[in-house]
């Protein structure tokens, strides 16, 4: 059992991993929500049938009258509609301002749970239970939720703190493969941007069999991480922009292909190799071994290290990408394995080596 708290003046939180905690989380939610009597719970059609009945147990054992709301399972389900359906069906359930709602699932039902919660009444409690590795690692922490638009992801959202992140690694479990690597580009991006000796206690850990057995290790790692970029910018100016490492050409891979072709993590995972490469060609990353590290790494977790698309999209990723302002961009790049800086530069320059690497 570890927790660890995000302080964030006047809205701090803890973010409690524990086997079996899915249990328990009734006594815990009431605590950090003592005048809710109704909870709405927000899952997906895939995890609520595996999780669904031990949370409202528990929650019911606690006193709490708790329902479940289950959407399609899939980024389909993160939009406007969906999100104006929550909205519906909290009120349709005599919701009020001291009540609260819960996420149980991946990084989609966070998000959408998290927006209906910060936008419903002007704002309710909301309590994140992650099921999913980049749930666990990112997606919960920080207080990002949003639903995408037709003109892209996450383009309509909110900074709306949880008041509790609960984790149970076990739920991890089910998982197929697919998913949980996705969730690991993830985990092997805060070894590159933040921790040498977590890339190295990775790179010993190259399978799923292996991180799970250290699994209460690496969630502990990567959300202390995470946290303290987000108590240290969490409206994403500065610090937080770090966590874009591998995503700006990745976000290239993911529309070239549909959205269908590569996950976010696979793409993410892509992103990185081609952001170790372009650090080196700038000469900010002086050990060319890195990348080969990095590589081999995702390599051996089953992620892509390469993935082609069209010059178009690289262009438009650069262009588009939300840490870029006017002719500018903020590339993060690596300065070595552990370490990462935001670099700001001409985007003309930024895609002048990316052509050279990319080959576009
Ligand atoms: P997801 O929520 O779609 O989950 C992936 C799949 O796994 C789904 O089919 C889901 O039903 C299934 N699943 C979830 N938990 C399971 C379990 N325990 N066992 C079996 N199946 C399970 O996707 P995701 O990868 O968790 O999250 C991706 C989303 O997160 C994207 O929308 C992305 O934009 C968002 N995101 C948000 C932030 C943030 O800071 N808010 C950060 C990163 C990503
Ligand atoms: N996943 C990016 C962020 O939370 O800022």
């Amino acid at each position: 059992m570890k927790t660890l708290r995000v302080d964030l003046p006047g809205r701090e939180y803890d973010i409690h991993m524990e086997t079996g905690c899915l249990d328990t989380a009734g006594a815990r939610v009431r605590a950090v929500c003592p005048r809710a009597k109704k909870l709405f719970v927000v899952t997906d059609t895939t995890v609520g049938p595996l999780y669904g009945r031990r949370l409202l147990d528990s929650l019911a054992g606690a006193g709490l009258e708790a329902g479940l709301f289950a959407v399609p399972a899939g980024e389909e389900s993160k939009n406007a509609a969906m999100l104006a359906r929550l909205w519906e069906e909290m009120m349709a359930r005599g919701l009020t301002r001291t009540d609260a709602v819960v996420a149980l699932g991946g990084g989609v039902v966070g998000d959408l749970a998290g927006f209906a919660a910060a936008t419903i009444l002007r704002g309710v409690d909301f309590v994140q239970i992650p099921t999913t590795l980049l749930a666990q690692v990112d997606s919960s922490v920080g207080g990002k939720v949003a639903v995408d638009l037709d003109h892209g992801k996450n383009l309509a959202g909110a900074f709306w703190q949880p008041r509790l992140v609960l984790m149970d690694p076990a739920t991890l479990d089910t998982l197929p493969d697919a998913t949980f690597a996705d969730g690991m580009a993830e985990v092997v991006k805060y070894g590159c941007i933040f921790d040498r000796d977590f890339f190295d206690f990775l790179a010993a850990r190259p399978s799923r069999a292996a991180v799970m057995g250290e699994i209460e290790h690496v969630l502990y790692t990567c959300c202390d991480l995470k946290r303290r970029v987000v108590v240290e910018d969490e409206r994403d100016t500065g610090a937080r922009m770090l966590l874009n490492f591998g995503h700006t050409v990745g976000h290239a891979f993911e529309k070239a292909g549909n959205y269908q072709t590569w996950t976010h993590g696979q793409a993410v995972a892509a992103g990185m190799v081609v952001a170790a490469r372009l650090s080196v060609e700038l000469g900010v990353l002086e050990d060319g071994g890195a990348v080969a590290r990095l590589a081999e790494l995702l390599e051996a977790l089953g992620l892509p290290t390469r993935i082609q698309c069209g010059w178009d999209d690289i262009v438009e990723a650069v262009g588009l990408d939300k840490k870029s302002a006017g002719d500018h961009i903020s590339f993060v790049l690596l300065e070595q394995l552990g370490r990462a800086v935001a670099r700001r530069m001409p985007k003309g320059e930024v895609l002048q080596h990316l052509k050279a690497i990319y080959g576009g």
